[in-house]
């Protein structure tokens, strides 16, 4: 009898789970408060289109400022990048280190919590960013330090006073925020 009970009680707690959404702890919303951005996700899709245009591979550093939950550096791995997120919101950090060691890219996603304007990009081949221009427009002159070469692909916002080489557009189901920019540092 108690194990029949138990057993009808293991079922309804299963069933009860498997009816549970399935969000992660700590998963953000579109919108949430970031220090001087807020969290929006750029869409997978343009996520791939940005890492294309920067022709991003194995021999490439990947760098995101305000990496949010770590989708850009999560699929910069994945092409065999180094790569490293600087975010500001810890549990963000957070969840982006649980997301790669969830992908088998934890080897080469690193994440780290801190300001980007205070983060040392100077070892960066590729910026993958999703800011704001006045964002950008206060990293520039750290962008203009960078090594010759060095490519950066923006989301969204261009970079006051740059000519991107190519700007691009997600297709596929990509909405909203599906045009990227792409420069080259001189
Ligand atoms: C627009 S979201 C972009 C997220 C991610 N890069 C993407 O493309 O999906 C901007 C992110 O910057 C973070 N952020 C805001 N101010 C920051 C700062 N001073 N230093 C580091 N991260 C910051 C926010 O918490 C947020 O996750």
């Amino acid at each position: 009898m108690i194990r029949l009970f138990a057993l009808a009680f293991a079922l309804i707690v299963g069933f009860a789970q498997a009816a549970q959404p399935s969000q992660e702890p700590d998963e953000p919303y579109v919108g949430q408060a970031g220090k001087d951005v807020i969290w929006v996700p750029t869409p997978s899709t343009l996520v791939d289109k940005m890492l294309d245009m920067a022709q991003v591979g194995p021999e490439d550093f990947v760098m995101d400022l305000g990496s949010g939950d770590g989708r850009n550096i999560i699929a910069a791995a994945k092409r065999g990048a180094r790569a490293l997120g600087v975010e500001w919101e810890e549990k963000l950090v957070e969840l982006s280190r649980r997301r790669a060691v969830a992908e088998g890219v934890a080897e080469r996603a690193k994440f780290v919590q801190g300001d980007m304007y205070e983060a040392d990009i100077s070892q960066a081949s590729v910026l993958a960013l999703f800011l704001l221009p006045v964002n950008l427009e206060k990293l520039k002159p750290k962008f203009e330090r960078l090594r010759p070469g060095t490519r950066i692909v923006t989301n969204g916002y261009q970079i006051s006073g740059w000519e991107p080489k190519e700007v691009g557009v997600a297709g596929g189901d990509c909405a909203p925020w599906c045009t990227a920019y792409l420069y080259v540092v001189r």
